[in-house]
């Protein structure tokens, strides 16, 4: 992957239109390290404006509001880092009914 680019492969879900979970790739221009939050705002401004994910809550890592499946791993997406170059994999964390792409909604198991 060129070192101004990320290939983010994202699950999607749109319960109104899809039978099943899918991925979409995406191939975003960055110049610096972004944190998966930060990448996830850039793909839904600029590359797809469909792209559902949780906003922030605390901005300190803290209420586990915002966090994703990072290639497996349950992280904080506002701080967990990415860098130029990398091919990712986000999912939405498990543990609760998936509502929209990466929305999961933790109070229905
Ligand atoms: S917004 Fe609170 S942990 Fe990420």
């Amino acid at each position: 992957m060129a070192k101004d680019k990320i290939k983010a492969k994202i699950q999607r879900y749109d319960p109104e239109k899809d039978q099943k979970p899918y991925f979409q790739e995406y191939v975003v221009e960055i110049d610096r390290e972004l944190t998966v939050h930060e990448l996830l705002t850039k793909i839904h401004k600029n590359y797809d404006g469909t792209l559902a994910y949780r906003a922030y809550k605390c901005f300190k890592g803290m209420c586990t509001t915002c966090i994703v499946k990072l290639d497996g791993k349950t992280v904080r997406s506002c701080a967990t880092r990415v860098e130029p170059g990398s091919e990712i994999t986000i999912e939405p964390a498990g543990g609760g009914a998936l509502i929209r792409d990466l929305v999961v909604d933790f109070k229905k198991m």
